[in-house]
């Protein structure tokens, strides 16, 4: 499972934001003077958790005749002092409501549904005779992650300089679709050897997304006759997975048989005295070339 740490917020954020909040309202909004909403709403949740959804409020004088909950504009909870049923849940389609768990301060979706994405408002007012009214404001989005690891698709297992990799990268049916990124020997690729698709729809509003990896191999792509390729997925913070393959360079003679060869241009590789070496020495070699590869 991937932990998730949407709900962390640095204490010193909040505080700005209640300050910055403070400033806002006695600046523009007298009316509602002494009355501060604030909600935390988790930004992004995996379809089947559960969310909580907090609204903290500042009366001073005042005191609450009503606490709300909409997501857009359906209303899908309240809370109301002064009612027998203090808790009262509506229907709205995607949200389920655990009310045993919910209270003024918050409230409990369970087993959330793709289509609890959206806006949540918490709407609090005041007593008569002020009835001030305030509303705090938080998105969530709830995510259907990918059904496996990023497929790369269109790799041979080797490349020659001057041949052409032609490669799709796509991360299976999530919603939304996942950021893909290309990398070459760990090095993000520039947009001029990308090729990009629109995700494809699947079923269920759930998405493929595909990322093209197009580039001409040059010798120095190569790293000990290797070429590294990976392909990330992303999805917001709460999703991250790789695949990556590594491809060999066509006929790639080792550097150090390189050098030899190099260095020593009578070896028994390409001189005329290689034909003296017994048979049974290249049946060997034979069989050895044959084991490694
Ligand atoms: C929520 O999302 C809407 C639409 O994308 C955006 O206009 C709004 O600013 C967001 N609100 C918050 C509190 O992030
Ligand atoms: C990559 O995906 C696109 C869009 O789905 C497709 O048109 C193209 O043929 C694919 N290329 C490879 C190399 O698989």
């Amino acid at each position: 499972m991937i932990s998730i740490r949407q709900d962390c917020v640095p204490g010193s954020m909040v505080h700005a934001s209640l300050v910055s909040l403070l400033l806002f309202l006695s600046g523009l909004m007298r009316a509602a003077e002494g009355l501060v909403v604030e909600v935390r709403v988790p930004a992004y949740k995996i379809r089947g958790e559960d969310a909580e959804l907090q609204c903290h409020y500042m009366l001073q004088d005042a005191t609450l005749y009503s606490l709300k909950w909409y997501k857009g504009d359906s209303q899908f909870y309240q809370y109301i002092p002064a009612n027998r049923e203090t808790k009262t849940t509506f229907e709205v389609p995607g949200l389920q409501v655990d009310i045993s768990k919910s209270s003024v301060g918050k409230v409990k979706l369970v087993a959330l549904q793709l289509a609890a994405s959206g806006s949540y408002r918490c709407e609090v007012i005041t007593e008569a005779p002020q009835f001030f009214t305030q509303f705090g404001e938080g998105n969530m989005t709830i995510v259907d992650l990918p059904v496996s690891a990023p497929v790369l698709e269109g790799a041979h297992t080797a490349y020659e300089a001057g041949d052409l990799v032609n490669i799709n990268c796509s991360s299976p049916c999530s919603k939304p679709a996942a950021t893909l990124e290309w990398f070459v020997n760990e090095h993000r690729v520039t947009d001029s050897v990308l090729r990009r698709f629109s995700p494809i729809q699947e079923q269920g509003g759930l998405e493929t997304a595909v990322l093209g990896l197009f580039f001409r191999v040059t010798k120095r792509h190569f790293q000990s006759g290797h070429l590294q390729l990976k392909c990330t997925a992303r999805i917001a913070s709460i999703y991250y997975q790789s695949q990556e393959t590594s491809v060999r360079e066509t006929n790639f003679l080792p550097q150090t048989q390189a050098e030899e060869s190099r260095r020593y241009p009578f070896s028994f590789f390409n001189s005329a005295s290689s034909l003296l070496v017994p048979l049974h020495f290249w049946l060997l070699l034979a069989l050895v070339h044959s084991y490694v590869v």
